[in-house]
């Protein structure tokens, strides 16, 4: 589950993984996950994602460990059995190759016990799906050192990640603690028989869950402390702590009759729909509630924001592979796909002219006034493609572009496209003056693109023959 969803999330990133599982059915269950990961990817994003990388099976730790940056530990729960793989990966891999746990609680001083080089070792316990789910908890041991968790950190980051850092060595960390105290209780009211696990689930999504999703704990609780926050809420409901609401650190005994109860309730509940479906289900939704919280740049969805800026503003032209989803139901690519590429190809160069994070929030930005497409010839699923962008004129207001995109190793376009941009302030919502150091930068490119030959189909309008 968890290694699959870890390989998943790095090769639509662009990393190459290579995967060891001693389980025969372990590399069908990764392809299957990267196929719903894909699927997710093409529904939350319309950012350029880079090309894919590569997923391999290797036949051994060493074989997987070679040559590698990264090795993502994701074995089974067992102390004994992940230091030894810990420690056996840590002599096959290149010296400086960084070494992560996804362990839900075991401790990092343990794991990296028996490992030459434990001070590159961490936790990296990421939520499952891994690939949509931003969190990761970083966890240091005695022995790792401090730029470990800071690389961690980063290469985290990279792929689309919200890194929180647990400041302390704990079993169960801090998301797992909290999640493992709401799971204790509702074992308990399934099996004394207070609600059913359906019933459970309800108490939940149909009310603090919702919340959930983007206030936390905390700040749920500020608001609803009214005016004064924080302060009013605890004096008005922290008496109530005291009363016995709860089972505290009671755990119910697992016996066979409260398993196949809990068994059978949570079969009946799924409503015949088979553990891929519901995965696939879950993945749907869990898009829909990221591109709502993207709207508003808050919680994971600034994290999935900040993701796609970084994606939108890389410099060097990026090749793409054109995704099955793209192709209508003529099987043809859809023809709004190509001003997405062309869309994205203007933001990247906005990107490098300094419109940034900050142009935009002083209030200023290019708004695209007039797009000219010219179709050459088809696109097909799997396609790799780039797009070329040459400025033809510009002036303190007036940004003139001419895209051409073209397949991986050919000269012919497959596509071109004329477009026409307006600085705008958008307060006023007017035509204003490009800012600097925009306008230096979009004067300086346009004087050095003057040298460059004119496109043959610049200026050409809808031809009427
Ligand atoms: N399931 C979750 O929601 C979740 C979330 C976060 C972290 N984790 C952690 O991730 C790790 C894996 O959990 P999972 O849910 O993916 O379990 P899983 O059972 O789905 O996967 C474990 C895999 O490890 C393989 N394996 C067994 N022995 C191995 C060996 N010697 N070398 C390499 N692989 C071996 C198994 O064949 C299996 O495919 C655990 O440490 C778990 O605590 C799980």
């Amino acid at each position: 589950m968890i290694g699959a969803g870890w390989a998943a999330r790095f090769v639509l990133n662009g990393c190459d993984v290579r995967l060891y599982d001693p389980a025969p059915e372990a590399a069908d269950r990764a392809a299957e996950v990267l196929e719903d990961a894909r699927a997710a990817y093409g529904q939350l994003t319309l950012a350029p994602l880079p090309l894919e990388g590569e997923l391999q099976v290797a036949g051994s730790v060493a074989e997987a460990v070679a040559g590698v940056k990264l090795v993502q530990e994701s074995a089974p729960e067992q102390l004994d059995l992940k230091r030894e793989l810990l420690a056996e990966a840590d002599r096959e891999a290149p010296p400086e190759a960084l070494f992560c746990s996804s362990t839900s609680g075991l401790r990092p001083s343990d794991l990296q016990a028996e490992m030459a080089r434990p001070e590159r070792f961490c936790v990296a316990h990421p939520f499952n799906p891994v690939y949509l789910l931003p969190l990761v908890e970083l966890c240091a041991g005695g022995r790792t050192a401090q730029a470990t968790v800071e690389r961690a950190a980063a290469v985290f980051r990279s792929v689309g990640m919200r890194p929180l850092v647990v400041r302390t060595e704990i079993d169960g960390f801090v998301a797992d603690r909290l999640l493992e105290a709401l799971w204790r209780e509702a074992l308990w009211l399934v099996n004394d028989g207070v609600a059913t696990v359906e019933e459970v689930d309800d108490a939940i999504r149909y009310g603090a869950g919702l919340r959930w999703a983007f206030m936390g704990t905390f700040l749920t609780y500020r608001i609803a402390g009214g005016e004064q926050g924080m302060r009013h809420f605890l004096r008005q409901f922290g008496p109530a702590l005291e009363w016995p609401w709860t089972h505290l650190t009671d755990v119910p005994e697992l016996t066979e009759e409260l398993v196949e109860k809990v068994a059978a309730q949570s079969d009946a509940q799924a409503g015949g729909l088979s553990a891929r479906e519901l995965e696939q289900l879950r993945d749907r939704v869990l898009v829909r509630v990221l591109q709502a919280l993207r709207a508003e740049e808050f919680g994971a969805g600034a994290t999935l924001a900040a993701w796609e800026r970084g994606l939108l503003g890389g410099s060097e032209a990026s090749v793409r592979r054109v995704p099955a989803e793209w192709v209508d139901y003529n099987g043809h690519v859809h023809e709004s796909r190509y001003l997405q590429l062309f869309a994205d190809a203007t933001d990247a160069l906005l990107g490098e002219l300094g419109v940034d994070s900050d142009y935009l929030a002083a209030g200023a930005s290019y708004f695209t006034v007039e797009t000219h497409l010219s179709h050459l010839r088809q696109l097909e699923a799997g396609d790799r493609v780039h797009v070329t962008t040459q400025v033809l004129d510009s002036d303190e207001k007036r940004l003139h572009v001419f895209h051409v995109l073209l397949c991986e190793g050919e000269v012919d376009p497959v596509a071109t496209a004329e477009q026409m941009l307006l600085h705008v302030d958008t307060e006023s919502g007017r035509a204003a003056p490009a800012r600097e150091p925009v306008s230096t930068r979009v004067a300086e490119l346009t004087a050095r693109h003057e040298a460059l030959p004119r496109p043959d189909r610049a200026g050409r309008s809808v031809g009427v023959r």
